[in-house]
Parts: structure tokens; C-alpha cells; sequence
């Protein structure tokens, strides 16, 4: 359990510092951005088991401001597909 927070902390904070060495989905990365810009309407555990694909394409439309959404948000595309996987997963 310690362990696994550490490593959470650990990739957030790589996050934090730039760190864009991989095109995949951080889930941990999702989390954060999740609980900074949308945990305040929505529970991860609403989109568990959705498509993290096709979330990810719904977040990039909101994003681009595409789609219509109850709020306003910018995410670049590796912010969208991290939040993504980490909705899907369910939280
Ligand atoms: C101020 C409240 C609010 C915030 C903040 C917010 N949302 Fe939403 N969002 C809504 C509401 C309301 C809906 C429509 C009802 C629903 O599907 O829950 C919605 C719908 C969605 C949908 C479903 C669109 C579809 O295909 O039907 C996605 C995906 C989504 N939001 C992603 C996000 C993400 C990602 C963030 C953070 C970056 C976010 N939202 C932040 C209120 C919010």
C-alpha cells in the first residue's frame, strides 16, 4: 500500500516536471488532472468500463470546444488521454 502511493507520488511529480517521454496513457498522471478539473462534478467510477478511446475523443472535442460541456476546459491531447484511461478504469 506504501509503496504503491509512493508511486503514485513519483509520477505525478514527474508530471509535474515535464516529463513527456511516453505517448501512453498515465492513468496516476489522469488522476491528478481528474481531481484538479473534475472531480468536482464528476466520480471516476461514473465512466468505468467506457472506452477509453472514445472518452478520450469526447474530452479532446470538449477540449477543442466541440462538444458542448457544462464547463470550459483545455486539455493537450496527452492530458486527455491520461484522464481518460483513468475514468475508464473507474477511479
Ligand atoms: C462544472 C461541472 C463540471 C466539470 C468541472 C466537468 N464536467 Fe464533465 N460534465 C458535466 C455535466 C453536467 C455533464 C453532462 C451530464 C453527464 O454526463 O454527467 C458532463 C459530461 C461530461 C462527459 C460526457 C460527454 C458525453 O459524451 O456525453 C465527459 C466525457 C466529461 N464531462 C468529461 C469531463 C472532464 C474530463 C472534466 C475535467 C477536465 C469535466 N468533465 C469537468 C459537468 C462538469
Amino acid at each position: 500500500m506504501k509503496i504503491r502511493t509512493l508511486t503514485t507520488i513519483g509520477l505525478i511529480a514527474a508530471g509535474l516536471a515535464g516529463y513527456s517521454g511516453s505517448a501512453l496513457a498515465d492513468a496516476a498522471a489522469g488522476k491528478a488532472t481528474f481531481e484538479a478539473n473534475c472531480a468536482e462534478c464528476h466520480e471516476a467510477a461514473d465512466f468505468k468500463g467506457e472506452d477509453a478511446k472514445e472518452l478520450q475523443g469526447s474530452i479532446e472535442q470538449i477540449s477543442a470546444g466541440q462538444m458542448k460541456h457544462k464547463k470550459a476546459f483545455k486539455l493537450t491531447a496527452q492530458q486527455a488521454a491520461d484522464v481518460a484511461a483513468y475514468m475508464a478504469s473507474g477511479g
